[in-house]
């Protein structure tokens, strides 16, 4: 049984694709790529189907990562479908709480900078409105805490 994680942002064309990619790529690099699973959504439909934002892909790809999902909108069944769900930004945060029917479909869910030690309880910045700088950020911020993320899930397996 694979442990299956969601990474949710607004569009899911900039935080949560670059989160997803990253974590399939670093699961590969630690040797527990057969044990989970990852996908990312958004609450916001605006994007449905489109890939990630050109500038995400390409501050990704200067990494290494090609990006390729196609967005789509985070819905109720998700808290079925995945172990975990972890969420970009407070108010997003809320937003999915506030779908959330039970305690236990609550308790899969959590700020994703809980597991950034230079950022517990942060929102990671949105970059849709601003500069190139602002997508090197993510990615910075993004895979320090998905390396964090790992460390606490391997410990789990
Ligand atoms: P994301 O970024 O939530 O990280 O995918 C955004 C993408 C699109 C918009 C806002 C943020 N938008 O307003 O369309």
């Amino acid at each position: 049984m694979k442990y299956r994680v969601l990474f949710v942002c607004l569009g899911n064309i900039c935080r949560s694709p670059l989160a997803e990619g990253i974590f399939l790529d670093q699961a590969e690099k630690h040797g527990i790529i057969d044990f989970v699973e990852a996908d990312s959504a958004g609450t916001s439909g605006q994007h449905e189907g489109e890939l990630p934002d050109s500038r995400t892909r390409k501050n990704a790809l200067d990494h290494g990562l090609k990006l390729s999902s196609r967005a789509r909108k985070f819905k109720a069944t998700d808290f079925a479908a995945f172990d975990q769900i972890l969420v970009m930004d407070n108010r997003n945060l809320e937003h999915v709480l506030n779908m959330a029917q039970t305690e236990a479909d609550a308790l899969k869910v959590s700020l994703f900078r809980d597991y950034d030690p230079q950022g517990r309880g942060e929102d990671m910045p949105d970059p849709w409105y601003g500069e190139e700088e602002g997508f090197e950020e993510v990615f910075q911020i993004t895979h320090r805490t998905i390396i964090h993320f790992l460390d606490a899930l391997r410990k789990k397996m």
